[in-house]
């Protein structure tokens, strides 16, 4: 027996591990299930890296000053006037999201579908998560309406609603909630007395900088925490930084205190080296800023081209607006897919697998209606297998045009363009 039962490796993992395996096996696989930006690490981060080597303390629990006053900067840049001391950094923002779980007392409510991850955290924090459907124009937010009644059935039901959680720009949509949405959401939190968690990994990655963002935290500031990091902007997922931004203030000041207590029994603090790398990052010189606006070009750009291949091969799909995915739904196509066997988002992700080698993350992995025709198509894949390939996709002017992209969406165009 173990304390913790129930417990599988994340979806994502295993389906990474399966796309290994078949290639392996000499299979032609089309990976877009694992949500990676897929790019080489930026030359600067890794001389700041090798910089850091010296950094060998353990350090405050918080992460050094320097970093924190670079964290509080990339904040006040974003009209989030932030104190240092409201800051914490860890290793990757996933404990962060971890042991806000474990802090904020309450049941969790959740976009549907969601990132696989929140569910899972909130239920080894021993809380119950409920999933609210999105609207229909973007994810990462409930809709107001299924909010307010999911509260209220949550509360009849003898539950005690703590948090909602917020993911701007989404994963697994790729849409950013506009700003009135996220001003009724935040309204409905504090009369139900919610604290939020905004989720604002992907931030940066914005495919158009001019698209309108607003932060919880400038709508409800006394009870919104903030988290970030560079895996995906950076393209920094295995150099695992974290950073999390707590409310001004007693109540703020409170779970901050929670979160440092869990990071020191748990992670004690972000490893030296890459505090270097995050003072760095986080204080946004000019060429880390192009490069930045130079990758979310590329994510845009390829986003947009799956986007259309999907559309045009009848499924139904919000325009991605920010991070690396796209989320179509082939209701539109039930009829002649159900002439297949498929039926429901398991059978279509293990045909799109079997029929075309094309591997994607079933909706129902994200907590979405498993009857749905709807799955996650991560499409940083198709950047290239190498660093070659990569650098190119990223210096190019127009990256869909490469020979090395070009062939991956002609035999997505072809391959969803069967379905009908
Ligand atoms: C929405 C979202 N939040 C958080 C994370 C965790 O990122 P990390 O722990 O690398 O900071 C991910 C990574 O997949 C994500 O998609």
């Amino acid at each position: 027996m173990v304390a913790v039962a129930g417990f599988e490796v994340s979806p994502n993992l295993a389906l990474n591990q399966l796309v290994d395996e078949r290639r392996a096996a000499g299979e032609r696989v089309v990976h877009l299930g694992f949500g990676e930006a897929r790019l080489p690490v930026f030359a600067p981060l890794a001389e700041r890296l090798a910089a850091g080597a010296h950094r060998n303390a353990y350090g405050p629990v918080a992460g050094g000053l320097d970093v924190r006053e670079a964290v509080a900067g990339y904040f006040g840049r974003r009209r989030l006037p932030t104190d240092p001391g409201q800051v914490v950094v860890a290793p990757g923002s996933k404990p962060l999201l971890m042991a806000l779980q474990l802090a904020v007392p309450g049941d969790v409510l959740l976009p549907r579908p969601a990132w696989n991850t929140y569910a899972p955290q909130a239920r080894l924090a021993g809380k119950r998560a409920h999933g609210v459907p999105i609207p229909p124009e973007c994810g990462g937010v409930p809709a107001p309406d299924a909010l307010r009644e999911t509260v209220r059935a949550c509360r009849e039901g003898g539950g005690t609603p703590g948090v909602v959680v917020l993911t701007l720009p989404d994963n697994p949509t790729g849409t950013l909630a506009p700003p009135e949405l996220v001003r009724e959401v935040c309204a409905i939190a504090r009369a139900e007395d919610l604290m939020i968690v905004s989720d604002e990994i992907y931030r940066d990655v914005l495919h158009d900088p001019a698209t309108p963002f607003l932060s919880p935290a400038e709508v409800a500031p006394e009870r919104t925490v903030v988290t970030t990091g560079l895996s995906k902007s950076l393209a920094l997922g295995g150099w695992r930084v974290g950073a999390a931004r707590f409310p001004d203030g007693e109540r703020g000041a409170a779970l901050r205190d929670a979160v440092v207590s869990i990071a020191s029994e748990v992670w004690s603090t972000l490893a030296g080296p890459m505090q270097e790398v995050a003072a760095y990052a986080f204080g946004e010189p000019p060429e880390l800023r192009e490069h930045l606006a130079a990758c979310a070009r590329l994510h845009g750009a390829v986003a947009r081209a799956v986007h259309r291949i999907v559309v045009d091969a009848g499924a139904e799909c919000r325009a991605p607006a920010g991070a690396f995915y796209v989320y179509p739904d082939f209701e539109p196509l039930r009829a002649p897919l159900a002439g297949r066997g498929v039926h429901d988002s398991d059978s279509l992700r293990r045909f799109l697998l079997d029929e075309f080698g094309i591997a994607v993350l079933a909706g129902h992995l994200l907590d979405d209606d498993g009857k749905a025709l709807r799955f996650k198509a991560a499409t940083s894949m198709l950047y290239g297998a190498t660093r070659e390939e990569q650098e190119l996709a990223l210096a190019s002017a127009d990256p869909v045009a490469l020979p090395h992209i070009a062939a991956e969406l002609a035999w997505l165009r072809e391959s969803f363009g069967s379905l009908a």
